[in-house]
């Protein structure tokens, strides 16, 4: 099997690294290949490199993720209008700008697959990486330790480097159940495959984190039953930062 294919379906998230820096070509080409991800055309997002350590630590003390702190290299993914608007004002001053939700959603796919390019380039690599939406968890700190501007938003934190372990593979969602052909897949007559997984997962977590763990369908359940996250707010937050939501007033 191709190589590329094989480091794919060994994926798992690192967090422990080696103290070891990243050579710069290195880090480079990780970008080149992030520049070079598929676009829907307005490459609405921007990438910060992390290089101060205070910042560094700063920043992993606002998302509450210690391990950030050892981080060989972090990028954080920002959607980005700003660029847009800064163009406009440059191009079209007379013109108004308008900057709708639909500008948003694509630049979120935009960041995210060009992040697992780059993630997918790292692990090529044969480093290793972990994603963080913690960032957008704790938008006002970051947005202010980043000094970003309006029509930005911290979307993605990527971080790398040497990795300092080789966790085992953490269970994922059967095929069987993602995948249909043609038509909607319904879970029935899935449950055996659910209820496998279900025990699959238990096993890993107890077994990585200690106790009984917590099943998928468990996770799900709480998932729709518990209060909203943070993230759950996010609209607010992309409305603070400038964005038209475009939400339609169904009372008129
Ligand atoms: C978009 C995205 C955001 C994530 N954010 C975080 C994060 O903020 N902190 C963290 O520790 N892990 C984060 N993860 C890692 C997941 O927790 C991890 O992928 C999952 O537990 C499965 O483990 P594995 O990657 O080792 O298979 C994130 C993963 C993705 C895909």
């Amino acid at each position: 099997m191709n190589t590329f294919i094989q480091k794919q379906l060994k994926y798992r998230s690192i967090r422990k690294y080696q103290d070891k820096a990243i050579e710069k070509e290195k880090a480079q080409l990780y970008l080149e290949v992030m520049r070079r991800t598929a676009c829907r055309g307005s490459h609405a997002y921007s990438v910060i490199r992390i290089a101060d350590q205070q910042l560094k630590h700063r920043i992993a003390e606002a998302i509450k993720q210690d391990y950030v702190k050892a981080l060989p290299e972090l990028m954080i993914f920002v959607i980005d209008l700003y660029r847009s608007k800064q163009i406009a004002n440059l191009k079209a001053p007379e013109v108004e700008h308008h900057f709708y939700f639909d500008q948003w959603l694509v630049s979120i796919g935009d960041t995210y697959l060009a992040a697992q390019n780059m993630m997918n380039a790292i692990e090529a690599d044969g480093l290793g990486g972990l994603f963080l939406s913690t960032v957008a968890d704790n938008v006002p700190v970051i947005r202010d330790l980043l000094s970003l501007p309006e029509l930005t938003f911290p979307i993605l934190g990527l971080g790398f480097g040497y990795p300092a372990e080789d966790p085992e593979l953490s269970p994922r969602l059967p095929l069987d159940i993602k995948v249909s052909t043609n038509t909607y897949g319904s879970l029935e007559g899935k449950y055996q495959a659910l209820c496998e997984y279900d025990t699959e997962i238990r096993a890993y977590q107890a077994k990585v984190r200690g106790g009984e763990g917590i099943s998928f369908t468990e996770a799900t359940v709480n998932r729709v039953t518990s209060k909203p996250s943070p993230y759950a707010y996010l609209l607010n937050d992309f409305k603070d930062a400038g964005v038209d939501l475009c939400i339609r007033d169904f009372e008129s």
